[in-house]
Parts: structure tokens; sequence; C-alpha cells
């Protein structure tokens, strides 16, 4: 198999006091979709925020994250982006009171050639509304500029957070087009709660609960199990949405030892077991 693009080892995060994440391992395929899954506060983007070195100042952060064999905890973000790191962060973070064309430009890197023509074939309105405000633009369109401007630059590896959230469902599924074509020359590790879009999209998934990778392996074979879907995730049907509320304390182990034996990873032990 060919190595990982992304390998996160015995991540753990604490956050005012909170051990959000207690000894999070999983690997990222060097192709294709990653997706990573679970419920409302289990610490999805507290995982990318981590990888991409924005923990908050009062966080602390330990464990391994390498990019191929680069080592990423101890380095600014800004160089882990020249590097070749695209974020595309949950609240999309435009700058509303820009122009779409002032967004792209502020996102244009010294010594690199921007790929306007990349960006502008993947989103054709963006060209079209180059002069609005991003701050008038629908939320879908404010989606497409996030991600248009991570991709004016080359990247190794896209961490993308929860782009189809609040989308209405023709939206969902342009963003979802867009992310699978971007797929095809760059992989992708996605947050999305989307299980349609999933579906479309994944290869592979890893799915976080109470702290830990509850379950990793073949994203199409996680969705096949409902019951084991329903009690990771929330959801009792897996094509829905999971619906928005406080993360339950559901045991998930059952349900995780009914897939144990195939590509299903428990968690590593956690790091100091509080
Ligand atoms: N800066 C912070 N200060 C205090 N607590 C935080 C901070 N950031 C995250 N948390 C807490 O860490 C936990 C995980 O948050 P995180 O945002 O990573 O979850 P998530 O899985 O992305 O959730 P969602 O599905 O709602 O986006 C939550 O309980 C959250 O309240
Ligand atoms: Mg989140």
């Amino acid at each position: 198999m060919s190595e990982p693009v992304l390998t996160v080892e015995n991540l753990s995060v604490r956050i005012a006091g909170l051990h959000i994440l207690q000894g999070v391992s999983f690997t990222v395929a060097p192709t294709g979709v990653t997706v990573l899954l679970g419920r409302n506060g289990v610490g999805k983007t507290t995982t990318l925020r981590a990888v991409v070195g924005l923990t908050p100042r009062n966080g602390e952060v330990r464990g391994t994250v390498r990019m191929g064999a680069q080592s990423l905890l101890s380095q600014r973000t800004h160089r882990l982006v020249r590097g070749g790191l695209g974020y595309v962060p949950e609240d999309r973070c435009v700058f509303a009171g820009l122009t779409v064309a002032e967004n792209l430009r502020l996102a244009e890197r010294r010594g690199t050639r921007p790929a306007y023509d990349r960006v502008f074939a993947l989103f054709p309105e963006l060209d079209r509304r180059s002069r609005q405000r991003a701050g008038s633009l629908s939320g879908g369109q404010q989606q497409m500029l996030a991600i248009g401007r991570v991709l004016l630059n080359d990247n190794r590896l896209l961490l993308v957070d929860e782009p189809t959230k609040g989308l209405a469902p023709k939206v969902v599924t342009e963003v979802a087009e867009v992310l699978e074509r971007v797929a095809e020359s760059v992989p992708v590790l996605l947050v999305e709660q989307n299980l349609a879009v999933v579906r479309r999209l994944a290869r592979d998934a890893v799915v976080l609960a109470a702290g830990r990778v509850a379950w990793a392996g073949d994203a199409q074979e996680l969705l096949l199990e409902t019951a084991l879907t329903r009690s990771l995730l929330g959801v009792g049907s897996a094509e829905g949405h999971q619906p928005a509320g406080p993360a339950t304390d559901q045991p998930v182990g059952s349900a995780t030892d009914r897939v144990a034996g195939r590509r299903a990873a428990a968690a590593s032990a956690p790091e100091d077991g509080s």
C-alpha cells in the first residue's frame, strides 16, 4: 500500500481544562477523500485545527502529526500552508467587506503563480462575481470562494471542515461535485455530516467518539452498517443528516465489536487514561 499523506499518532488536545482529544491515531491515504466523522462536539474541528497549528493559545497539543516525512506540530500555520497544507475552515472565514477578487488576491503567494484558471474552471461563478462583495454572496457561493481561495495554490493535502453545512440541497450537490473533482488531483481529509455526501465522496472513514477513534476503515462499508452508523453518529438512516444537539455517551463498543476484524481500528490507548 502506498504511504499515507498524513499520519496522526496519539494526538491529544486539552483546551480550557477539557481533554478533547485523548490519543487520536489515524492515517489519510495519498489519494481520494478520507472522511472524519463523529457526533457534534466530539472533536472533529479540534483535530483539523491541531493538524494545521490553530489550537487556541490556552490549549495544549501532544502527539505526532506528519505530512509525508515532515513533522507538523512544531511548525507555524503559515509555514504549513506554504508547504502545501490547504485548510478550508468550518466558518469559511471569507472577508465580507472585500470583493471576491480581493479575497482571492489575498491568497496569492509571492514566488508562485496563482492558478486562477484552475479556480475559475471549477467555479465559473466566482469569475462572474469577481467584483461582488463576499458578504453579499449566498452561503454556497461563500463556500465556493473559501475552497477556491485554497485552490489558488498547489496543495499536497486539503483539510475541509463541513463544507455543506447549512446549504440548500442543490448547493450541497454542487459542492460535492466540486470536491469530487478536486480529490482527483489532491487528497482530502473531509469533515462531513451529510451521509449522502459521504457516500458519494469518501473511500476511507475515521469516526471519533469520546475523544478517540472509535472506528476506521472503508467508508462505504461503514454506511452499510446501519446500526453501527446510528450508534456512532446518531443518525437513523444512512441518508440522513445528523441532528444537531449535544453528544451523548452512547456505548459504541458493542457495535464496534461486530465489525472488528475488518479494517476497523479501535482507538489507540489513551495518553494518560484521564
Ligand atoms: N476554544 C475552545 N475552548 C473551549 N472548549 C472548546 C474550544 N474549542 C472546542 N472546544 C470544545 O471541544 C469539544 C470539541 O469541539 P469541536 O468543535 O472540535 O467539535 P466538532 O466535532 O467539530 O463539533 P461540530 O460537529 O459541532 O462541528 C466541544 O465540547 C467544544 O465545546
Ligand atoms: Mg466542527
